[in-house]
């Protein structure tokens, strides 16, 4: 069997569960909180891992980052500002998040936009972070070409050794966290014969409507 013919024999049944407007909080944030926690004691892997897509000069662009927050119904990563993502968002600050729960046969969309997470916020979450994530959060140019395995290894020697007896690291300012207001969720839950249940919210003058989408 080649690869396509691999591919096209894989086929998924969705029956574990069903998604009605009924069962949905009224809230969104308080449905994703509901389905993030069954995400997370039914032991997905990486339950807070999202695609975080942007828009860079008319096109899209996607790449995995975790969630580590929801403050206000404000969704919370961190990375590095000076990053590919960073300067997307700088210049467009529409952003989609999608959460792939596969053993529970699960996605949620979110859209909204995004800006800086507060200062504070940044720099408690990096003290908590171990001391070689912080460095390497000091150390490496996100995203920039880098001449070989070596040359990242020797910029991370060269913080660790100048950092050498301070015990407690300072936040660069080159990394910290996004926030992303919502404006719009989508709750998928995998049916039988693709009749999936797609429940979606959407805030319309800072109110929730809830609707169903055809899958
Ligand atoms: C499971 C997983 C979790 C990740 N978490 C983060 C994260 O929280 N922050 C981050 O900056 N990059 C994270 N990354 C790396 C990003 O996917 C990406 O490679 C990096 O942020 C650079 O993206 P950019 O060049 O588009 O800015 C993660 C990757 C994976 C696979």
């Amino acid at each position: 069997m080649d690869t396509n013919q691999k591919l096209e024999s894989l086929r998924v049944h969705y029956r574990m569960a069903n998604l009605d407007i009924s069962d949905c909080d009224a809230k969104p944030e308080k449905q994703f909180d509901k389905w993030l926690n069954d995400a997370i004691t039914s032991h997905c892997d990486e339950p807070n891992a999202f695609v975080l897509s942007t828009v860079n000069n008319g096109r899209p662009r996607g790449r995995v980052v975790l969630l580590k927050g929801i403050h206000d119904g404000k969704f919370i990563f961190y990375t590095n500002y000076q990053s590919a993502k960073g300067h997307e968002i700088d210049s467009n600050p529409h952003v989609a998040l999608t959460f792939l729960w596969l053993p529970l046969q699960r996605q949620v969309r979110i859209e909204g936009t995004i800006q800086k997470a507060d200062l504070s916020l940044s720099d408690e979450y990096f003290k908590k972070r171990p001391r070689g994530n912080q460095l390497g959060a000091m150390a490496s140019p996100q995203s920039k070409k880098i001449s070989s395995r070596e040359a990242l290894e020797a910029l991370f020697k060269t913080t660790d050794e100048k950092y050498h007896g301070v015990d407690e690291l300072t936040r660069p300012a080159h990394w910290g966290g996004y926030s992303v207001s919502p404006e719009y969720f989508e709750f998928w839950q995998g049916r039988d014969n693709r009749m999936h249940d797609r429940i979606i919210y959407e805030k319309i003058a800072n109110n929730w409507e809830l609707n169903r989408l055809a899958p």
